[in-house]
């Protein structure tokens, strides 16, 4: 029996062979089989105050979200979002979006008003849950562009022209029959970014959760009893797929922490909650090690049993700093936002393999290959020698089944049957997977990937900005650093106090976490003849690398620097 199969036996589909629906497996399933007294989930207050949530009240709330959908109108194929932070109703939103049939889109609260209004009108999204502030800042403004949605639910206050949470909770029966799910039925959309364009909206359908749950079983033991700690926003994948999903099917405790990062605070909740299985990320571990190793020694973390990193490269460093400090290794899993769940990894019960990503989970046929074929003709792959474009064969439960109104993208990643990452990658002779790098120009920062072009076009929107480029540019804490460049409009004048300006809008307008952290005006950026900007080029320029293969390069603009600062 596949790996697959065998995971589909520890679930149980829908009553009456209605097919498979994600919220089912993680909470009502539960409940039927008598454990609707366990803890889903832990929210702790930065105070410290712990509320629990059991999976039978999970199990009511989102019956009655799923109703109140229901009343709204939403149902099958609709998409819900969310723009909210670790608190309880995200959650009760996500398993009653799902149980309602409709498709759920977590978006990071953190992101300014351009991010969340691209990604409401490219999903189609229909109704939002949010809060007034939120809403009033990212929302109020441009809800005339977003003719797609229909109802915006506050879940702390009642504003003109949306609906009450409480109200709409209030009114609505805890009763609920999840209607037939087919396993292809869209479950899930999550946004990411690539090199060209705007975001993609990469599609999961039901059947995911049969990724979710051998995964979760397989690379981290997770099971009733476990106290689990993802410290992933539910704004990106992981903290939807191991941040909501894995964890509630498996039956564990999910520990939910709202607060801003802290070194003493995060060690306290490892020891406070008796955390067993610690599922984090490197730029979180760098700031840990930054913050010394005498404040973790001042606690114990005996209950710990696995600490898993994910997101960006984990070096060796880190990875015996965890052994030696917290008492365990990290173990590095890799994926990807289109994968859905852990592809690649170190896999508990062998020992680590230090600065490597891991090595394919069973089940997966992993191969480093390089692309061939002109640029018109369909992708074609072959071996690569050494390095190469790490590539999954088709067929895993959870492998995304589109990008929203993109087709030709989604054709362009696969090929012979196997699925592009756009990550190169080593394999070495035992077997093992190390990242090399990205094939393309998106950038990694803080663990999340930010899209240049989402960047450069918002650069763009400032009056004295004609041209921008933006690339990411290597970070001891963050991994990559967003750092901009730009040409300003005739007769303006590059000065410090329009680079402040420019920074000040980008940042207003991305989100902090997004913006670039830099801006450096330059007289020309450098260009293919087809009028390209080469931020490959300008990388290398910035870092003093080599300048790789220029025959593209229009030499007609020279490339000359006159400012850079750096904003801290
Ligand atoms: O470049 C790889 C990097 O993160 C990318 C996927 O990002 P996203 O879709 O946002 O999903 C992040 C969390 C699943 C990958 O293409 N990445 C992910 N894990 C690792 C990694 N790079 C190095 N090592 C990893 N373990």
């Amino acid at each position: 029996m596949s790996v697959w199969d065998l995971a589909r036996t520890r679930l149980d589909g829908l009553p009456g062979g209605e097919g498979r629906n994600i919220a089912f497996e993680a909470v009502d399933r539960h409940v039927a089989h008598g454990n609707g007294d366990r803890i889903a989930l832990r929210f702790l207050s930065s105070e410290g105050a712990a509320r629990d949530v059991r999976y039978r009240t999970l199990a009511l709330d989102s019956n009655r979200f799923a109703n109140g959908l229901d009343a709204l109108g939403v149902g099958s194929g609709d998409v819900v979002a969310t723009l909210l932070g670790r608190v309880p109703e995200l959650y009760i939103a996500a398993m009653g979006t799902l149980k309602a049939g409709a498709v759920l889109c977590t978006l990071f609260a953190a992101f300014g008003p351009e991010p969340v209004r691209v990604r409401l009108a490219k999903g189609h999204v229909k109704v939002l849950v949010t809060t007034a502030r939120q809403y009033r800042r990212k929302i109020e403004p441009l809800r005339r562009e977003l003719p797609d949605l229909k109802a915006v639910i506050l879940i702390d206050e009642a504003l003109p022209g949306t609906c009450s949470w409480q109200r709409l909770m209030a009114a609505a029966s805890d009763r609920w029959r999840i209607p037939a799910t087919s396993p292809d039925s869209l479950a899930l959309i999550h946004f990411t970014s690539g090199t060209t364009g705007t975001p993609k909206g990469a599609v999961h359908v039901h059947e995911a959760v049969v990724a979710h749950e051998a995964t979760a079983a397989a690379v981290l033991t997770l099971g009733p009893g476990d106290l689990f700690w993802c410290t992933a926003d539910p704004g990106w994948v992981t903290g939807v797929s191991y941040g909501i999903i894995a964890p509630l099917v498996r039956g564990a405790t999910s520990v939910i922490d709202d607060g801003v990062f802290e070194p003493e605070r995060w060690y306290r909740i490892l020891h406070d909650q008796s955390v067993t299985i610690w599922y984090t990320a490197p730029t979180a571990i760098r700031m840990l090690m930054k913050a010394g190793d005498a404040l973790a020694r001042r606690h114990d973390f005996r209950t710990l049993r696995l600490a898993a990193s994910v997101g960006e490269p984990l070096d060796a460093g880190a990875v015996a700093w965890g052994e030696a400090v917290l008492g365990r290794p990290f173990h590095d899993t890799w994926w990807q936002t289109e994968t859905g769940a852990i592809m690649i990894a170190n896999l508990p019960d062998a020992p680590v393999c230090p600065g490597a990503m891991g090595r394919p989970l069973a089940g997966i046929e992993a191969a480093v290959v390089e692309r061939c074929g002109g640029p018109e003709e369909a992708p074609r792959i072959e071996p690569a020698a050494e390095a190469g474009e790490l590539a999954l064969k088709v067929g895993w439960p959870s492998m995304f089944r589109g990008y929203v109104d993109d087709e030709a993208r989604y054709r362009a990643v696969f090929a012979d049957g196997y699925y592009l990452t756009g990550d190169r990658v080593r394999r070495d002779e035992d077997g093992w997977y190390w990242f090399l790098g990205r094939a393309d120009d998106v950038i990694k920062s803080a663990g999340r990937l930010i899209g240049p072009i989402e960047v450069e076009s918002v650069l763009l929107q400032h009056p004295a900005v004609a041209e921008a480029a933006v690339i990411g540019l290597p970070d001891p804490t963050v991994g990559e650093m967003v750092k901009a460049y730009v040409t300003v409009k005739d007769g303006i004048a590059a000065d410090e106090a329009l680079r402040r300006d420019i920074l000040a809008a980008a940042r207003s307008r991305l989100g902090a976490a997004t913006a670039p952290r830099d801006i450096a005006f330059h007289a020309a950026l450098p260009k293919t003849r087809s009028g390209k900007i080469m931020r490959r080029l300008l990388r290398a320029r910035e870092l003093g690398l080599p300048e790789g293969d220029l025959s593209t390069l229009d030499e007609s603009t020279p490339v000359t620097t006159s400012d850079s600062t750096t904003e801290d």
